[in-house]
């Protein structure tokens, strides 16, 4: 990403924020993981966004209009120990030089500068409630403002939160963005290739958790979220990523993962069977799926709201249910009463982006959001049918079913930015049998 698109995304901010503004964006944090060892470092992606910058310990304060440069920045000061230490800073220096950054100061005088950057301000835009402890800081510098007012300084009017126009930016992805989210699904896609390949009777998941890990890093890039490996009835829980069972003859596995690059998430579920061949039962319920599925995506065109790929979903699959005999009753009252529910807990998707889970508002105004073009969002319906269901056949018990691809909306229609990996039933036994 050229530091150009970050430019972009700030002006476009910028100008939804109006003159008279000022937007206050903090970095993630460090966090303890235990002792004193931390996570790897994930940028938080508000600040990802529109700075790019990769380091802890900074602000980013946004100003349209100030004649010195409507972007400054809070960093770490360059420190030639601590560097050797803990790894390279930019510094102030740095984020100058190579950020686009206008002006640039040591993150230990935020204290004095920023006070003066607000106070001739009339509103904030601020994350509020997202780091406590930064929300502490900023209220004490309007609070150090507000007792200066009989001295004539001016204090801001309003304090808005930040999110809904970055948010909305957010949610349409420009050719750049798409173009790193492709990135994370053809890695993504390959790695899931591979798993199935290497998956047979005996093996434990996270074995197969490792065809991801050691795919992802060696293209450079990293899981975009906790990889599910679910065999056998572990595939009926929906965030199970234990990944410590053995395989066994006649299971199902379903894996539920995906990469980041620059911070772009793919996000894929597959579920196919260990040795390589769907039971008669088990295909019965994938294929139900796999149409549930593909009604959901045909819907994912601008014009369609958000919620019609899930009813899309739930149709498909009460009438499927209906007709294996999972489900008694009629087609239209099982929908109304959501006796779907027991088999389909979850929803059809979610927004996809710098978050796995993205951002951006579902509902405008109390109704489904319009799909536009340029929204990236996942479809993924499941069917979970758990050991000891009560009054299920026992040759439904255990099957854990879901299918996940990410799919972007065009003028002409969705387009399956997952489209190069296997997924008809045949397809997937074929695939193994390649090997
Ligand atoms: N992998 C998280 C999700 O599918 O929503
Ligand atoms: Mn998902
Ligand atoms: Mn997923």
């Amino acid at each position: 990403m050229n530091q150009q698109e970050f430019k972009r995304r700030r002006s476009a901010l910028m100008r939804m924020m109006g003159k008279g503004s000022i937007a206050i964006i903090p970095a993630a944090g460090e966090k303890l993981r235990n002792s004193d060892v931390t996570y790897r470092f994930r940028q938080d992606s508000d600040f990802q966004y529109l700075t790019g910058f990769p380091e802890p310990d900074a602000v980013a304060v946004l100003i349209p209009g100030r004649k010195q440069g409507d972007y400054v920045m809070f960093c770490r000061e360059r420190n030639p120990e601590r560097e050797t230490w803990n790894g390279r800073r930019a510094g102030p220096e740095g984020a100058v030089r190579d950020y686009g950054v206008a002006d640039a100061f040591p993150i230990g005088d935020i204290d004095e500068i920023l006070p003066g950057l607000i106070e001739s301000r009339d509103r904030v835009y601020y994350t509020m409630g997202v780091f406590a402890e930064f929300d502490r800081r900023v209220i004490g510098w309007l609070n150090n403002l507000r007792a200066r007012t009989r001295g004539g300084v001016q204090t801001p009017k309003e304090i808005i939160v930040l999110e809904h126009l970055l948010h909305d930016l957010r949610l349409y992805k420009s050719r750049a963005e798409i173009r790193m989210m492709k990135r994370a699904a053809a890695i993504s896609m390959e790695a899931h290739r591979r798993a199935m390949q290497r998956a047979r009777p005996g093996l434990y998941e996270y074995a197969l958790e490792a065809e991801f890990q050691g795919y992802f890093c060696a293209q450079g890039a990293r899981e975009a979220y906790g990889i599910i490996v679910g065999s056998g009835e572990n595939g009926c829980i929906l965030h199970y990523v234990e990944n410590n069972r053995r395989m066994q003859e006649g299971d199902l596995v379903l894996i539920d993962a995906g990469c980041e690059c620059e911070g772009y998430a793919a996000d894929i579920t597959r579920t196919f069977p260990v040795n390589g061949h769907f039971t008669p039962a088990q295909r019965a319920i994938y294929d139900l799926v796999l149409a549930a599925q593909k009604a959901a995506i045909a819907r994912c065109r601008p014009g369609r709201r958000f919620n019609e790929a899930y009813e899309a979903t739930v149709r498909v699959i009460t009438r499927g249910l209906l007709r294996l005999g999972l489900l008694k009753g009629r087609l239209n009252s099982l929908i109304r009463d959501e006796a779907y529910r027991r088999f389909y807990m979850h929803r059809a998707g979610h927004w996809l982006g710098l978050d796995v889970h993205d951002v951006g508002d579902y509902k405008v105004s109390g109704a489904w959001r319009e799909l536009e073009p340029g929204m990236v969002l996942t479809i993924e319906p499941g069917i979970y049918i758990p050991p000891g269901s009560r009054g299920i056949a026992k040759k439904w018990q255990g099957i854990g079913i879901r299918i996940e691809d990410d799919i972007l909306v065009t003028a002409d229609g969705p387009e399956v930015l997952t489209q190069g990996l296997v997924k008809e039933a045949d397809a997937i036994e074929a695939w193994m049998r390649a090997v």
